[in-house]
C-alpha cells in the first residue's frame, strides 16, 4: 500500500482558490458590499453550475442507480420537539473560549491545550475567560411574537427530516428493508470559527442518505456503505491519495454514533474531513418514538410481521465543502511552451523555459463541470461568427455551452482552462468550406478536426470514457 501523504505539496494554495473563485464567478462574498458577511457565501454563475452539477451526480449515485434508495425533500423548519428528540437542543454543542484582552473567540478544542491549560490567549496571550459550551443551532421565532411559544431552529443536518418522514415513505412507496432516503439541503450552524473559504460555514448545503436495516445487520451495511462512498470519490475522478479514512475516536463521536468514519481530503491546508459514514443505531428512531408517542417500528411483512425499530446507517457529505474539494483537487498550474509561428496551436506542455508561459487549469471530471463545451469562432467577421453560434445552438441540446468570440483564440483557450471547460470547438475557414471543426482538449491540449455532424457524440463518448492523467 503506498504511504500515506502527510501533507499537501500541489500548486493550489486557498489564496489562490478564494481569488480564482471570485474572479471567475464561482463564489462571492455573502453582502460583500456592506463588509461581507461573515460564513455565509453566494455561488456565481460557474459556482450554481458546478454546484447543481455536483448534486445531479450525488443523486443520480444513490437513487437512479440504487433501486431500493427514494428521495425526499423536507422543510428546513421542523417542530422545535424534532431537536429535543434528537438530542441537539441538549448536546450539539461546541466548547467555546473568549480572550478578555483582544476579544478574539475561539473553540476551545482547536487551540493548543497549553494555552487552554493556563488559559492564554494564542494570539496575544492575554487572559481567557473559562471554557463554556455553545450549541450551533441557530435559533428563531415564527408567529408575530419573539416569545418561546413560537421558538424554532434553523436545521442543522438534514438527516431528521428523513426520520421523520420514515414512515410516511414506507407507507407510500411499499418500502422493504433494507431502504435508503437521499436528501440534498440547506444546515445551518452558528460556528464559531468560519475560516478557510467555504470550507466551514453558517450556511451550508448537506446530501446525506439514511439506509434503514435490520438490527444485527448494522455493521455489515456499515462496512458496505464506506466502500461504496469510497468507489464514489474514485469515479468522480478524484486523487485517490488525496483521500484517507479517519475513524472516531470515543471523544469524537456525536451523541447518536456507534461508530463513525470520516472521509478526508487532503487540502491545502491539511487533511480535513470532507464526508461522515455513520451507525447512528435505532437512536434517533427510538427517541422520536418517545417524544412523539407514535410507533415508529417497521413491520417485516415477510417475516411473520417481526417488529423492530431499525437501525440507521448514514453518509453525510457537505455539498458546498465537496464543490471546495473539487475545485482543489482539479486546480493545476502548467508551463506552455508557445511554438513558433503557430496560428490556431497554442504550444506544447513542458519544454524550454525562454518561450515558457503558465496557464492555469481546472481539470475537473466533465461530468461536473461547469461548462462542458465552449464554441470559439477564429474570428468574428466572414461569417465565422454566426456559424459558431449555430454549431453551439445544436450542441446547447445536450451541453452546457459557452460562447466567447473576444481576443486572441490562445487567451480565449486559457479562459477556458481556467472555468475548468473540459472541450473547445474552434471554428474556422476552412469550418466554412468543408464542414469540419477543430476540438480542443482541455487536459492534454490536443486539437483534432472532426467533421461537424459527429461533435456531439464525440463529446458523449470522450464524457463517457473519460480517466483523469
Ligand atoms: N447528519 C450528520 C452530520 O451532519 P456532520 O459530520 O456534522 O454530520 C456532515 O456533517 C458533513 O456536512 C461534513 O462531513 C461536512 O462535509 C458538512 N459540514 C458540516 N458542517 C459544515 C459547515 N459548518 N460548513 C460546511 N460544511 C459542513
Amino acid at each position: 500500500m503506498a504511504e500515506e501523504l502527510t501533507e499537501y505539496s500541489g500548486p493550489a494554495t486557498m489564496e489562490k482558490i478564494t481569488s480564482l473563485a471570485k474572479r471567475r464567478g464561482f463564489v462571492f462574498q455573502s453582502s460583500e458590499i456592506y463588509g461581507g458577511q461573515n460564513g455565509a457565501w453566494d455561488y456565481g454563475p460557474l459556482g450554481i453550475e458546478l454546484k447543481n452539477r455536483i448534486a445531479a451526480n450525488w443523486w443520480k449515485e444513490m437513487t437512479q442507480l440504487h433501486d431500493e434508495i427514494v428521495g425526499l425533500d423536507a422543510a428546513i423548519l421542523m417542530h422545535p420537539r424534532t431537536w429535543e428528540a434528537s438530542g441537539h437542543v441538549e448536546n450539539f454543542t461546541d466548547p467555546l473560549v473568549d480572550c478578555k484582552k483582544c476579544k478574539t473567540r475561539f473553540r476551545a478544542d482547536m487551540i493548543p491545550e497549553e494555552n487552554l491549560a493556563k488559559k492564554t490567549c494564542p494570539e496575544c496571550g492575554g487572559e481567557l475567560t473559562d471554557t463554556r459550551k455553545f450549541n450551533l443551532m441557530f435559533r428563531t421565532h415564527i408567529g408575530p411574537t419573539e416569545d418561546n411559544a413560537g421558538l424554532i431552529y434553523l436545521r442543522p443536518e438534514t438527516a431528521q427530516g428523513i426520520y421523520v418522514n420514515y414512515k410516511n415513505i414506507i407507507q407510500s412507496n411499499r418500502m422493504k428493508i433494507p431502504f435508503g432516503i437521499a436528501q440534498i439541503g440547506k444546515a445551518f450552524r452558528n460556528e464559531i470559527v468560519t475560516k478557510n473559504f467555504i470550507f466551514r460555514t453558517c450556511e451550508f448545503e448537506q446530501m446525506e442518505m439514511q439506509y434503514f436495516v435490520k438490527p444485527g445487520t448494522d455493521v455489515d451495511w456499515f462496512n458496505e456503505w464506506k466502500k461504496r462512498r469510497w468507489a464514489y470519490y474514485e469515479k468522480l475522478g478524484v486523487k485517490m491519495d488525496h483521500l484517507r479514512w479517519h475513524q472516531h475516536g470515543p471523544d469524537e463521536l456525536a451523541h447518536y454514533a456507534k461508530d463513525a468514519y470520516d472521509i478526508q481530503y487532503l487540502f491545502p491546508m491539511g487533511w480535513r474531513e470532507l464526508e461522515g459514514v455513520h451507525n447512528r443505531t435505532n437512536y434517533d428512531l427510538t427517541r422520536h418514538t418517545e417524544f412523539s408517542g407514535k410507533d415508529l417500528q417497521y413491520i417485516d411483512q415477510d417475516n411473520n410481521n417481526d417488529r423492530y425499530i431499525p437501525f440507521i446507517i448514514e453518509t453525510s457529505a457537505g455539498l458546498t465543502r465537496t464543490l471546495l474539494m473539487l475545485i482543489c483537487d482539479a486546480y493545476d498550474e502548467e508551463k506552455v511552451v508557445q511554438e513558433k509561428n503557430a496560428d490556431s496551436s497554442e504550444g506544447t506542455v513542458g519544454g524550454n523555459e525562454d518561450s515558457a508561459d503558465w496557464r492555469t487549469v481546472l481539470r475537473f471530471h466533465p461530468l461536473v463541470a461547469p461548462v462542458t463545451v465552449a464554441v470559439l469562432p477564429l474570428m468574428k467577421k466572414d461569417g465565422l461568427a454566426e456559424l459558431a453560434q449555430d454549431i453551439r445552438g445544436e450542441l446547447k441540446e445536450d451541453y452546457a455551452t459557452d460562447y466567447d468570440q473576444a481576443g486572441a483564440i490562445g487567451r480565449r483557450y486559457r479562459r477556458q482552462d481556467e472555468a475548468g471547460t473540459p472541450f473547445c470547438v474552434t471554428v474556422d475557414y476552412q469550418s466554412k468550406e468543408d464542414g469540419t471543426v477543430t476540438l480542443r482538449y482541455r487536459d492534454s491540449m490536443e486539437q483534432i478536426r472532426i467533421p461537424r455532424a459527429e461533435l456531439a457524440d464525440k463529446i458523449r463518448k470522450e464524457i463517457k470514457g473519460y480517466k483523469r492523467k
